[in-house]
């Protein structure tokens, strides 16, 4: 059973940051499957990877729309962003050196951050970037 299930209520008003979002989740999905499935690490990686980097596409789309939408948070909700970004690639040197494993509190971290920052920060925006 999937870790996060996508649901209408995690919208933002965005079809397209909905969809980058949805995306997001689904990775998230994916590195807890490889981590119940004890899979080897040349197996998770990839999906690290391509969580980083399409976290880092997804926030910048998202700071190019708030810009151009002159959103008053942009700063502080950047501010988040690099927050984040920096934890994750934090994460992915430990685990490439064998410092850290992929567990539950590593997942949940990630998940929670993602739906609390949807539901805390995105949200925020909604008003200035429907569509
Ligand atoms: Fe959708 Fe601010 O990340």
């Amino acid at each position: 059973m999937a870790l996060v299930t996508w649901d209408e209520k995690y919208s933002v008003g965005n079809g397209m940051i909905d969809k980058q979002h949805h995306s997001l989740v689904d990775l998230i999905n994916q590195l807890h499957d490889a981590m119940k499935e004890g899979k080897s690490k040349e197996k998770v990686k990839p999906t690290l990877d391509a969580l980083l980097k399409y976290t880092k596409e997804h926030f910048t789309y998202e700071e190019q729309r708030m810009q151009a939408a002159n959103y008053p948070l942009f700063s502080e909700h950047k501010k988040q962003h690099e927050g984040f970004v920096a934890k994750v690639e934090s994460f992915i040197t430990d685990y490439n050196s064998g410092k850290a494993g992929l567990n539950f509190s590593i997942i949940n971290f990630l998940k929670d951050w993602l739906l609390n920052h949807i539901a805390e920060s995105d949200k925020k925006y909604r008003s200035y970037m429907q569509g």
